[in-house]
């Protein structure tokens, strides 16, 4: 990771504390569990491609960053809150049931899956209030505010996160085919990366086809990233995922290894990785993307 991309992570890690202690306040007794999970060394891939997105957009990524107003930052916590919910609820024991999540004991096994569930739900509004707060931050109109919220919202729900979600529990232990398996894949990651994708050009007042071309980057790439986590899965290492390898096989999911064999999942992410690319081809300033999309196909965590 260069030190540009590194200084604007421990930005996003800087806002996401301090914005949550704001938050929630007077939120006792669900703001330890909140700050357990979402505090916990995440990767911050979304809020990092959010601004990245808007940079593409803006044609202002030179500037070592200097250009980004701090409320970008706050907007760009809206679908890392949103992922950190869907990480909870994936983790309980009726869904993945896994113990380990960014080398923390996950969140029902340290404070029970009622505490868990609830910290899940609560996520949710908080997503919707720091999309809310960092767009007025912005002074964007209340039709662009609309419009990021609306975005997120359908990237989270029945045909987005939650609809993948399920998808991906139906097809436990059963013949999936590969259309189906992207369909999922689509569903429960891609759409929320896309997602922020879209938001950042929607927030820099992009036009349409801007918006458009971001947003088919962020399907590639949210597809290439579940290619590779599904990689991971077989070969990585528990200690630097910070979760317990294997599972999938465990639990019997249709993953891109299970259906094409290890090597053809890596041609699979490379081919997703070019689509991707050639979205980016007018935008001058997309060098920051461009990186984020390299460390999404070659990360080992
Ligand atoms: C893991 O996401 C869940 C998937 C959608 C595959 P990340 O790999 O982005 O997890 P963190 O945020 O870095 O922990
Ligand atoms: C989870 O996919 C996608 C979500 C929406 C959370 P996985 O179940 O493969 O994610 P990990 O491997 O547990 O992080
Ligand atoms: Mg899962
Ligand atoms: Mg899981
Ligand atoms: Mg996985």
């Amino acid at each position: 990771m260069t030190p540009e991309l590194d200084a604007a992570r421990t930005a996003v890690d800087e806002e996401l504390s301090a914005w949550l202690g704001e938050a929630l306040r007077e939120a006792e007794p669900i703001a330890d569990p909140i700050r357990h999970a979402v505090l916990a060394p995440g990767k911050r891939i979304r809020p990092l491609l959010m601004i990245s997105a808007w940079e593409a957009a803006r044609g202002s990524e030179r500037n070592g960053g200097n250009g980004r107003p701090p409320s970008l930052y706050r907007l760009a916590l809206g679908p890392e809150l949103v992922h950190a919910y869907s990480l909870i609820h994936d983790d309980l024991p009726c869904m993945d049931d896994d113990d380990l999540r960014r080398g923390r004991p996950t969140l029902h096994v340290r404070y029970g899956e009622r505490v868990a569930i609830l910290a899940g739900a609560v996520l949710q509004p908080l997503a919707v209030r720091a999309v809310g707060d960092g767009a007025a931050g912005l002074e964007l109109s209340d039709g662009v505010t609309a419009r990021l919220i609306v975005t997120l919202a359908r990237a989270s729900g029945g045909s987005g996160m939650v609809g993948g979600q399920l998808l991906d529990l139906l097809a436990e232990r059963e013949d999936v085919s590969f259309g189906t398996l992207e369909r999922i894949h689509l569903g429960k990651t891609a759409r929320l990366i896309a997602a922020c994708c879209t938001m950042g050009a929607v927030a820099a007042r992009a036009s349409a086809e801007t918006v458009d071309r971001l947003t088919r980057f962020g399907l590639a790439i949210g597809l290439a990233f579940q290619t590779v986590d599904d990689i991971l899965d077989v070969t990585g290492s528990s200690h630097r995922m910070g979760k317990i390898g294997g599972r999938d096989e465990a639990l019997g999911k249709a993953t891109t290894p299970s259906l094409l064999g290890l090597a053809g999942a890596r041609d699979r992410a490379e081919q997703l990785g070019r689509e991707a690319f050639r979205e980016l081809a007018p935008f001058p300033a997309a060098h920051r993307l461009r990186e984020i999309g390299r460390l999404i196909l070659e990360r080992d965590r």
